[in-house]
């Protein structure tokens, strides 16, 4: 199949992947009015076009801390990215090396964080979940620092897992459970079943032996800032909390000592009725200023809106869903003809704005 746009990867997606599994993705909190609202608002943003400005010599790289990142967009993380396709993490963890740009490895990934590092050549970036359980984190951290990681990524906007009404109705649990309509539900996708279960079902592979177990729907409710100046004293390397919406939240994540923020309402998927991430994006930025370095996430499904999110304040964007889909679609290549499609949207709509660099994208773009 080919790809020419989100949409196309999306139905590509749906057609392929069990319903179980599309809704696990695509879901979001409660009825997705909070998802469809920040996507809403990312449309209505309207871009001013300029001409006449020869934007013949252009580029969509970024430097991202300290190097040059291809592509001004990396991998959100994202659990179980097997159900989408048996190689996707390889998949995503090899295009990142390729485009140097950071690929997220979630707690749940369903490939251990050291087969990440090695794939990506060293552009993965460890995400943690943490509860007020300090001892649970220590082993994960021992073993980020011992494979080479040099960021680390605390989600901190799921105190409680968001209820995904998509998701409980289709029963969907990691591990897998597997009952009657789960059963029909694979029968119904044979090409899926016998290309993700025949090479056995996929788990939390940071997990499990000697690595103990992790419940993905377990309480983080006792996470606190003590437990993030914790983690801070601890972890040597670059810190990016990752869930931010708040702005006094985000003058105080400055005043721990984060390296980064990233804006996010985690795709929609915590809670319904939050504030368009995207609107949180633009306070944020001019609350802190523009030098503090923002990463921007949720409802990135285009060119034109990664240049949205540079222009309202963004210093590097991350993808979920649009790139899952692509995965589901058409594997390997589905991924690579989606990265393509954002390249050039994003290329093209700088063209479109006159300017020649992502860092030139501002206010003044907006109309
Ligand atoms: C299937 C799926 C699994 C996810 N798992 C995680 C996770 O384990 N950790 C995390 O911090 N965020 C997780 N997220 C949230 C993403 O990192 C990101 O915030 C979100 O997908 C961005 O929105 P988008 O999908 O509209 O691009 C997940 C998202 C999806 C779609």
């Amino acid at each position: 199949m080919t790809i020419h746009c989100f949409e196309d990867a999306r139905r590509g997606a749906r057609r392929r992947l069990p319903w179980m599994v599309f809704d696990y993705i695509d879901g979001a909190a409660g009825d997705g009015q909070g998802e469809a609202s920040n996507r809403q608002t990312l449309r209505d943003i309207r871009l001013m076009p300029r001409v006449l400005n020869n934007v013949m010599q252009r580029s969509v790289a970024v430097n991202l801390f300290d190097q040059q990142c291809e592509l001004p967009f990396g991998v959100a993380p994202m659990g179980m990215c097997r159900l989408a396709n048996p190689m996707a993490d390889r998949a995503l963890a090899e295009m990142a090396a390729r485009h140097k740009v950071p690929v997220g490895v979630s707690t749940v990934s369903s490939s251990s964080l050291e087969d990440m590092a090695k794939w990506s050549e060293g552009q993965a970036w460890f995400q943690l979940y943490c509860s007020g359980n300090q001892g649970g984190i220590d082993p994960l951290l021992a073993r980020c620092k011992a494979a080479g990681y040099e960021t680390l990524v605390v989600t901190v906007d799921v105190p409680e897992v968001g209820r995904r009404p998509r998701e409980l109705r289709r029963g969907f649990k990691m591990p897998f459970k597997m009952g009657p309509s789960q059963f029909f539900d694979f029968a119904c996708h044979p090409r899926w079943s016998l290309g993700t279960l025949a090479k056995g079902a996929p788990k939390l592979a940071n997990f499990g032996g000697v690595h103990g177990e992790f419940d993905r729907t377990a309480s983080r409710a006792g996470a606190d800032w003590t437990l993030l100046s914790e983690i801070r004293e601890k972890w040597q390397g670059r810190l990016v909390v990752k869930g931010v919406l708040n702005v006094e939240d985000a003058k105080k994540l400055v005043s721990v000592g984060v390296d980064a923020i990233q804006v996010s309402s985690h795709g929609g998927r915590q809670l319904n009725s939050s504030l368009d991430a995207i609107t949180a994006l633009r306070d944020i930025r001019a609350a802190l200023g523009p030098d503090f370095p923002l990463f921007y996430d949720s409802g990135i499904q285009s060119g034109e809106d990664v240049a949205k999110a540079y222009a309202l304040g963004a210093d590097f964007v991350f993808l979920g869903r649009v790139l899952s889909f692509a995965l589901a679609a058409d594997g390997r290549r589905g991924l690579h003809q989606m990265v393509d499609v954002l390249h050039r949207e994003t290329d093209i709509t700088l063209a479109q704005l006159g300017v020649t660099s992502m860092d030139a994208l501002g206010q003044s773009n907006l109309a």
